[in-house]
């Protein structure tokens, strides 16, 4: 139902299937208030939306609504034919204490108005509530999932994540709602800390749900809607966000921008292209009728949203997701102190760093060489007597100046071609697959193939045998055959390998790719674009090929491609 793909950090585009068509993640749902609409759904739609948001609960408790949503559908009562979510009453309950609605009631009535991803009633638990009241809810929230999750039928489910500021319920909430038959998992109770600004806390939790949850599901951050905070919560791995703010914020002569929000009365510019495009001053825009007035600040608040929104899938596909964070964490204190949260979390984040990106990694502030790609890299870097000092990397060894995500700075050594010898091979092949291996796949007899018109390293052979070739732009080895039977040889298990079950190993013999789904076992020291050995738990060598995701991810259940296989044996 949900298929990632592409990745940058524990970020994701995704394709979330639903009755009423695919959701590419991330996005933005608006809230729709069939009451009161700010903008109409065509409005939304021309501002980029292509999912919505609206409340359950609201509708059901309005005799005009109940009746029109039974009999038209949730689609036919908000004139729009592509993929809707309703939330339960749960903020409601919330905001005023309680709601009419049982938690049983509410599903039967989203799944009679005929939503394609409906919520649980799940139990808000505010930021300060205790350990032991906090428990208590999730206890709650808990039982109510499993019920909802026995009664969802065709409907897809939103189960609700709480816990609190209490990181043990939050991991707990997550590992138990990874085991029910649940679609979507939004992280609840956060609207406090972000209105207050608490940036770090909402660092933590949305970290520890994450590394304690099902990955194969899309994550929602329930009632995210400021696009300061859209490429932050992105790269912990957040598919989906809601939000009535583009409204709230327009009725309040508030704008939003991903560099922050600013009173119309404090703007003397139009820091703005949609706002600009109208044509209008900012004292026009000031001097005009409320209605008018809020109608076209919720415009530009949208629009504004959904712009960021796809900053953040250009940075994805790119791979310049952490660059976009560094940037953005400089706009408020809160968003750098966030950064720092984050920081925490680099032995984990750095298991998700590609050793492969198509984009040139970018020095953003003093704070850059603490990326998690740092991390692991210098991790990786063999020793070595010709060194030079790389910006991010520090001592870098100068046979690794072609070898990516090393050699991505732009005209890095000047751009000239590195001239390769049998030392530097070595380098490169320990920095890709385990210190030491380098000499042992070589062996004592190797030959060096030039490309005659380019003049550049093209494949090694051993013993004239064809081993590895050099992906010129990457300065990387790919294995052949002989060289993967090499590499089966030097290691032991499950070193470099990853282990399929003996039924599936049939298709990767044919060369077909593998899926996470029939992966018993992963090196925990490969990384995504690593080179890899497909094996059966008796070790026999089935194929080779690139891993494509991380190993915790398939730990945590992924679903789809793992390993892009080169050959079968
Ligand atoms: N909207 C904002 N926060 C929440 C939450 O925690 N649960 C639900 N169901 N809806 C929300």
């Amino acid at each position: 139902m949900f298929e990632v793909k592409y990745r940058d950090g524990m970020g994701r585009l995704g394709e979330l299937q639903t009755p009423h068509g695919v959701i590419e993640t991330p996005t933005l749902l608006p809230v729709v208030n069939p009451k009161k609409l700010t903008l109409s759904v065509n409005e939304l739609e021309e501002c980029g939306a292509t999912s919505l948001i609206t409340n359950s609960y609201l509708i059901w408790k309005e005799e005009e609504f109940r009746e029109r949503a039974t009999k038209e559908g949730v689609h036919g009562l908000l004139d729009w034919d592509k993929p809707i979510m309703t939330d339960s009453g749960t903020f409601q309950a919330y905001m005023y204490g309680e709601v009419e609605v049982l938690p049983e009631e509410i599903i039967e009535f989203q799944k009679k108005i005929g939503t394609d991803i409906g919520t649980m009633l799940d139990v808000f638990t505010i930021p300060k509530t205790n350990f032991s009241d906090a428990e208590k809810e999730l206890e709650e929230t808990d039982k109510r999932m499993k019920v909802a999750a026995e009664m969802k039928g065709e409907m897809a489910l939103n189960g609700t994540i709480q816990g609190g500021l209490h990181m043990d319920l939050r991991s707990r909430a997550a590992k138990m709602a990874s085991e029910l038959d649940v679609d979507v998992h939004p992280i609840g109770g956060v609207v406090p800390l972000m209105e207050k600004y608490e940036f770090s806390s909402l660092v933590d939790i949305v970290m520890n749900v994450k590394m304690n949850l099902i990955a194969a599901r899309p994550v929602h951050l329930f009632g995210c809607g400021h696009p300061m905070l859209f490429p932050l919560a992105a790269l912990m791995g957040c598919d989906l966000f809601d939000s009535a703010s583009y409204a709230k914020f327009a009725a309040d002569d508030r704008l939003m921008f991903p560099w922050g929000t600013r009173k119309l009365a404090d703007l003397y510019e139009m820091p703005s292209c949609s706002l600009a495009s109208t044509g209008l001053t900012i004292n026009e825009i000031k001097k005009m009728e409320d209605k008018e007035r809020v109608h076209i600040l919720a415009k530009h608040n949208l629009l504004t949203s959904f712009s960021e929104i796809r900053r953040v899938k250009q940075a994805i596909r790119e791979g310049s997701l952490w660059e976009l964070v560094e940037l953005r964490s400089h706009c408020h204190p809160n968003l750098m102190k966030a950064m720092e949260k984050l920081r925490e979390y680099r032995e984990y984040l750095s298991k998700y760093e590609p050793m492969f990106r198509k984009r040139g990694f970018s020095v953003v502030s003093e704070k850059s060489p603490d990326r998690p790609i740092v991390h692991l890299i210098s991790k990786r870097i063999p020793k070595s007597d010709e060194c030079f000092v790389h910006p991010l990397f520090g001592s870098t060894p100068r046979s690794l100046s072609q070898t990516q995500p090393v050699a991505q700075l732009p005209n890095f050594e000047g751009g000239r071609t590195m001239e390769w010898n049998e030392e530097r091979i070595v380098e490169v092949i320990d920095f890709q697959f385990g210190k030491g291996l380098g000499k042992k796949i070589l062996g004592r007899n190797i030959e060096c193939i030039f490309s005659e018109k380019t003049g550049r390293l093209r494949n090694i052979n051993r013993n004239g045998r064809h081993i590895l070739s050099l992906r010129p732009r990457e300065g990387r080895f790919t294995l052949k055959k002989e060289g993967a039977i090499e590499l089966h040889k030097q290691t032991k298990y499950p070193s470099n390998r990853v282990v399929v079950e003996e039924e599936t190993a049939e298709f990767n013999k044919e060369g077909k790719s593998v899926f996470c789904q029939f992966v018993l076992d992963v090196d925990k020291d490969l990384r995504p674009m690593d080179e890899c050995l497909i094996v059966t738990e008796k070790d026999e060598l089935v194929a080779f090929g690139q891993l494509r995701v991380s190993p915790c991810e398939i730990e945590q259940k992924q679903r789809g491609y793992a390993v892009r296989v080169s050959e079968g044996m």
